[in-house]
């Protein structure tokens, strides 16, 4: 995702909210769980974020989501935020944020706690 960073997203100092940075990190990573897994999904953690370096009006904030893992009805992804200066091109990261979502759809947990207890009494059945 890439947006330049415009007046109205910025602090006093001129530089881009904290807030408004998360909740660009947090539509990102959404993008990429949703694209993964085409299912419903809320944003379950946001691990320790940190702003290593400020974003300044005029700049670009570029945002890089990728799934790292995905457990049985959670993934994590990872979000890598970068500035670009507009006139020179030059990067730098500035937060990298992993997140956790999870899926809400109800059917299919019940389904899936179903067959596990399913399974759990077959087993047991062994002779
Ligand atoms: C996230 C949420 C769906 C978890 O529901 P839950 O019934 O407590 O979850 P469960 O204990 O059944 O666990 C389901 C999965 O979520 C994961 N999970 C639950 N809470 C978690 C947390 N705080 N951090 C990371 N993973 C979490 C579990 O590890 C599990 O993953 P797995 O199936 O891949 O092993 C529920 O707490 C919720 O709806 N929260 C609000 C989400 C929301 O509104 N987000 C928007 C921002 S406020």
């Amino acid at each position: 995702m890439v947006q330049v960073v415009l007046p109205n997203d910025a602090n006093p100092l001129g530089f881009i909210l904290g807030g408004t940075v998360m909740h660009l990190i947090d539509i990102a990573g959404a993008i990429a769980g949703h694209r993964h897994t085409r299912s419903p999904l809320v944003t379950a953690a946001v691990d320790d974020l940190q702003f290593l370096h400020p974003i300044k009006v005029g700049d670009l904030i570029i945002l890089k989501a990728r799934v790292t893992c995905v457990f049985t009805t959670s993934l994590e992804v990872q979000v890598d935020v970068y500035s670009e200066a507009t006139l020179t091109g030059e990067r730098c990261l500035t937060s990298r944020a992993f997140l956790t979502f999870v899926t809400v759809k109800k059917e299919e947990r019940r389904a899936r706690e179903e067959a596990c207890a399913r399974r759990a009494q077959r087993l047991a059945r062994r002779v």
